[in-house]
């Protein structure tokens, strides 16, 4: 069983960079076997967000996933906080990971560095745990992320490692999958930084209306030169362009590369522009009905409802092999 199972997380605005690297490619999957995906919204508080904020942007997601071609007949879409089995099989997995290797992971120690060791809540030190059992639950065999989550993934596989080896085959080792193109989409006024969530003017978000796509694109940073080609040391944001670019057409960037032979940078930046827009203006015309429909709550109802049979099935083959007593 080839079953795929991804999340997003319902802080700040998604951008560009979350559509190239996720959300475009959930319909392939949903083509080829069996999809779950989720809005993590549970992990959303493991840095402040305000009550309104984190409302509007789950709608938003579940807005963003149906546009993205994802059938809700087809593709489980569901919010963590609604199947409580994740709750419970984090409280478990809670003593299978240890200190020592959460506090080696590379988000928690950017953001509580950030943070200056100030108010850092116990559920960003512990996010891989419930990150863990939320693939874990699903039998998922595919979890496309992007690549600052593969550490997350990468802790999840010891995890199955660790807990088959004492209990038997209880778990399925699940594998991250990242996409070639577009898993690192940069920021287009400031090409070393990724394109987040949270940033500035070189963020292309997925709201901003068409007029300020193109605004944006045109106005991305040039490097020295005037060749059209492909080369991150030298530069950066010509590369990011041609990422864009190849991931928005789904080519690759030798393609990307070879179709803008002897393009100027004016040009170039125009194709970029048109091919962004000529991709995301349906999307975006998708996400307005949906957003002002009345769609959004079924879904997520159905949605938990099927979620909640794997994942239950899942929590009590591990509540037993654990020994925690069941009675009928
Ligand atoms: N941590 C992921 C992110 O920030 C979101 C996430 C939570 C996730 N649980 C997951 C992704 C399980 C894949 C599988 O992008």
């Amino acid at each position: 069983m080839n079953r795929v199972l991804s999340g997003i997380k319902p802080t700040g605005q998604l951008t560009l960079g979350n559509y190239l690297g996720a959300l475009k490619h959930f319909k392939k999957f949903q083509d080829a076997g069996e999809v779950f995906v989720f809005i993590a919204d549970l992990h959303a508080l493991t840095l402040p967000i305000e009550p309104e904020t984190l409302r509007t942007n789950t709608r938003d997601l579940v807005a963003f996933y149906l546009a993205s071609g994802l059938d809700p007949k087809r593709a489980t879409i569901f919010l963590q906080s609604h199947v409580s089995a994740h709750s419970e099989l984090n409280t478990i997995f809670q003593n299978y990971l240890y200190m020592g290797e959460l506090s080696r992971m590379t988000q928690y120690k950017d953001l509580s560095y950030k943070m200056n060791n100030n108010a850092i809540g116990l559920g960003l030190f512990a996010y891989p745990v419930l990150m863990a059992a939320d693939i874990l639950l699903y039998d998922a065999a595919i979890v496309p992320v992007g690549d600052d989550q593969i550490q997350h993934v990468e802790l999840a596989r010891d995890l199955v490692n660790r807990f088959n080896k004492r209990y038997g085959d209880i778990l399925v080792m699940p594998k991250a999958q990242v996409n070639k193109v577009g898993a690192r989409i940069m920021s287009l006024s400031d090409p070393m930084r990724k394109m987040s969530k949270s940033d500035s003017k070189g963020d292309i978000f997925l709201k901003d209306d068409l007029a300020t796509i193109r605004k944006k694109i045109m106005a991305s940073v040039t490097d020295s030169g005037s060749e059209v080609i492909y080369d991150l040391d030298n530069k950066p944001g010509i590369s990011n362009l041609l990422t864009i670019y190849a991931a928005t057409k789904d080519i690759s960037i030798a393609e990307a590369e070879k179709y803008f032979s002897g393009y100027r940078y004016g040009d170039f930046k125009k194709a970029v522009a048109d091919a962004v827009i000529e991709e995301l203006s349906p999307f975006k015309e998708r996400y307005e009905q949906i957003i002002q429909g009345d769609e959004i709550e079924k879904v997520l109802k159905d949605g938990a409802s099927r979620a909640r049979i794997i994942a239950e099935a899942t929590l009590k083959r591990v509540k037993n092999a654990i020994g925690l007593l069941d009675v009928k």
